[in-house]
């Protein structure tokens, strides 16, 4: 049995002491050799480096060696040594090893190295080990990590708004429904419908699409909120960009008009993307060289270069005058699709680009209407690679304006009393904006898949684990 208390590898690849003896833990990558010495590298997540196992097979015996084979998970006491390979500083001299437990090379799915991302979606219980997953995670923990970090700074406080609501924020009608009834039996009401009432909630729940409107009635109390939390859209979208469950940020801020939205966007995205190149480097390193040549490149690009700020208007004329050829035609009104974003963003602009003032038609209930009657002061934060990374806006802080919007698209009003409320009790001007984490760490490590940075992703036909 290995004892002594256990040093992350993080910690033991920055260790000077040589001689000193030390005790690592964790899950072995390879294992190669001859008869007379054994090399394992090690690694426990801690960092993308492994530590470098040598083990003279006159001190520990071939049987202990045996079931040391790629993957299976060991404990090893020994004696830090100056490292006289390439790309190590330190490794350990082999005294005592513990196999906590093996993994059969005839069955364990990661036995060899450069699988597809595609298989190791397959086998998403396990990617976790593989060099690029462990990337990925601790990229996303460090994001989320500054994220609080950003906020904290400025003083603004993190609000929990429910995951279980009565109401539709973004009104798209794509929400999973939560119940607790008996789905064969369904209880009636005498005209025949469902009957609500004999509800858990007694009324009909879902999960939450968005945390704003709950967001906005702390601004309206706190001055500054964000919230970061799940959130779940049931659209039937197969694409690299959604995922039936994603996680966002959503700031709201009360007395910020849409200019200090639009700052304080670009100052978030900014100071992430800063953090990671401070604080990542080493898995950013990994991944540049292994998927994306140019990643390191773009982030610091985005870091030093202001946005693009531009209404819709003037974006859809300039995709018009493009003369290029869009699979969804481009005409005043429409959604922009991800093809025309991204054109925007790489082909015109070669920068990250705000587009404002929206079509009022296709935006949500509450953004703030302008004076021309037909736009709002929305904005969209677009990014190269990615489309939108953020939406936003000034909300309509009148109450007749909401009302009235609210009825026009035939939205449910009984729903929604209480947030009208707010426009009539000390309504204030107040803005916000929600950033998809998932596309901001698709973003960061130039991945190019949404179901490659979530642990689990969530999408059509596809929850197993
Ligand atoms: O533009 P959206 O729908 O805005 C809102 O939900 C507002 N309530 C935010 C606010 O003003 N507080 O979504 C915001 C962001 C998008 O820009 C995108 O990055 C991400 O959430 N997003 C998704 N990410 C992954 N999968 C999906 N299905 C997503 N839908 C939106
Ligand atoms: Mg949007």
């Amino acid at each position: 049995m290995v004892t002594g208390k256990r040093i992350v590898i993080k910690e033991a690849l920055q260790l000077k002491d040589f001689g000193s003896e030390i005790v690592v833990k964790g899950w072995v990558r390879t294992r190669r050799g001859n008869k007379n010495v054994a090399f394992i590298a090690l690694n426990d997540g801690t960092i993308i480096h492994n530590i470098q196992v040598v083990v003279d097979l006159s001190v520990i015996s071939e049987e202990i060696l045996k079931p040391v084979t790629t993957g299976s998970c060991i404990a090893v006491k020994g004696q830090l040594v100056a490292s006289v390979g390439q790309g190590q500083t330190v490794e350990i001299q082999a005294k005592e090893i513990e196999v906590y437990g093996t993994a059969d090379p005839d069955t364990y799915p990661l036995q060899k190295k450069g699988h597809s991302l595609e298989f190791l979606r397959e086998i998403a219980y396990l990617r976790p080990r593989t060099n690029t997953f462990g990337a990925v995670l601790r990229i996303r923990h460090a994001m989320a990590f500054a994220i609080h970090q950003f906020f904290n700074d400025k003083g603004y406080y993190y609000l929990h708004t429910p995951i279980i609501t009565g109401s539709d924020c973004e009104g798209a009608g794509a929400m999973f429904q939560v119940t607790t009834m008996n789905l064969n039996q369904l209880p009636k009401t005498q005209e025949g419908e469902i009957d609500y009432n004999e509800d858990f909630f007694g009324k009909m729940t879902s999960l939450t699409v968005s945390g704003q409107l709950e967001g906005e009635l702390g601004a309206l109390a706190l001055s500054g909120i964000y919230t970061f939390g799940p959130t779940f859209r049931a659209e039937n979208s197969n694409t690299p960009r959604h995922l039936a469950e994603f996680w966002m940020i959503e700031p709201e801020v009360a007395f910020n008009d849409i200019i200090d939205n639009m700052d304080l966007a670009e100052d978030f995205l900014k100071y992430l993307i800063a953090y990671a190149l401070k604080n990542c480097m080493d898995d950013l390193k990994f991944l540049n060289e292994m998927y994306d040549k140019e990643l390191i490149e773009r982030l610091q690009f985005v870091v030093d270069n202001q946005f693009e700020r531009l209404p819709y208007t003037k974006g859809v004329e300039i995709l018009i005058a493009s003369g290029q050829k869009f699979e969804f035609p481009v005409q005043w009104g429409i959604d922009l699709q991800s093809e025309h974003e991204r054109y925007l963003v790489e082909k015109h602009f070669k920068k990250p680009v705000i587009l404002t003032d929206y079509p009022k038609d296709i935006k949500a209930f509450y953004m703030k209407q302008n004076e021309d009657g037909k736009t709002v002061r929305a904005m969209d934060v677009l990014f190269p690679r990615i489309g939108e990374i953020i939406g936003g806006s000034q909300r309509e802080e009148d109450y007749d304006k909401l009302k009235n919007r609210i009825e026009e698209m035939h939205l449910p009003v009984k729903d929604l009393w209480w947030y009208l409320d707010t426009r009539k009790f000390g309504t204030a001007p107040h803005s916000g904006f929600g950033l998809g984490f998932e596309r901001l760490i698709l973003f960061v490590t130039g991945m190019g898949n949404i179901r490659d940075v979530i642990p689990f992703p969530r999408t059509p036909k596809n929850a197993e684990f």
